[in-house]
């Protein structure tokens, strides 16, 4: 991991007005952090805690008054091709092949079409999708669809990819498939990821860092560091792996204290 910050989230609060009651409701509180280029930092917390509000932030889909957020040094004002976004849903687009929804961002970016197609190959392929490049999505399983939307992304080369619960929407086992890809897309591609999940096990799977958040209002409560090289992360050798065991009961652990100090309001 190199000594470079490509996001920096400086003493972030927000606050969400309710026009209807007139009171706010107080989303996120006192957030600082920074990503590495190379690092993939996971967010774990309680549902409600101000997770997708931080990402949608970043992201630039959501203004923010209170405290800073810069990518590669400049303030965030907006979204921007810096950042790609991965939402749980696949946000892809039904009247595109695969191909073109994957070279969707390269076009708006207006590449030139050779250097278009050959990077929308190496992406298919990167993700599996190889014979499947004229297909649309109608045709596609839920798994396939969001390796689309996560090759879409990937293709557009953001300086921070911005994920929010993207395997979310499907099975067990295409999870598990779709994790160990997406950290051999990791060691490929040398991205640097900011990912959000409910899932503890992801989070210790897949993050370098995992951050905890309280409850809502969300601040960090602490971070765990999950020094597992990358190579090693195959689910198959996860369960007897100290390393793994390890951050995945802590992480579990804290996410508990939150949602129990929960009930107790
Ligand atoms: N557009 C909005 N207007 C008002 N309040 C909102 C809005 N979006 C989110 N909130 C509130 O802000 C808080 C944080 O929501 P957010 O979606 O960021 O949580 P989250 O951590 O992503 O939750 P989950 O894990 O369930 O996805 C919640 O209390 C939510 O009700
Ligand atoms: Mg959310």
């Amino acid at each position: 991991m190199s000594g470079e910050a490509k996001l920096i989230i400086q003493d972030l609060c927000h606050h969400y007005p309710d026009e209807y009651t007139g009171e706010s409701v107080h989303a996120l509180e006192g957030i600082n952090l920074q990503v590495y280029e190379n690092e993939f930092v996971a967010i774990v917390g309680p549902s409600g805690c101000g997770k997708t509000t931080l990402l949608n932030i970043v992201a630039g889909l959501l203004p923010y008054r209170e405290g800073r957020a810069m990518v590669d040094g400049n303030e965030i004002h907006g979204p921007g091709p810096d950042r790609g976004v991965v939402f749980q849903e696949h946000a892809i687009l039904p009247w595109r092949s695969v191909a073109r929804n994957i070279g969707h961002g390269l076009e708006l970016q207006r590449v030139p079409k050779e250097e278009t197609r050959r990077r929308v190959q190496e992406y298919i392929d990167l993700v599996g999708l190889s014979g499947f490049e004229d297909r649309y999505p109608h045709e596609l399983s839920g798994g396939m669809k969001q390796r689309v939307a996560v090759a879409r992304t990937l293709c557009a080369d953001p300086v921070i990819m911005l994920m929010d619960e993207p395997f979310a929407a499907v099975d067990a086992q295409t999870r598990i498939t779709l994790q160990d890809e997406l950290n051999r897309i990791v060691m490929a591609t040398a991205k640097t990821i900011l990912f959000i999940t409910h899932s503890v096990e992801e989070a210790a799977f897949l993050g370098d860092r995992c951050i905890v958040f309280s409850r809502r209002p969300g601040q960090i409560k602490t971070e765990i560091k999950i020094d597992i090289p990358r190579e090693e992360r195959v689910w198959k050798d996860m369960a007897s792996n100290p390393k793994f065991t390890n951050a995945r009961d802590e992480i579990l652990r804290l996410v508990r204290q939150e949602v129990t100090s929960d009930d107790e309001h």
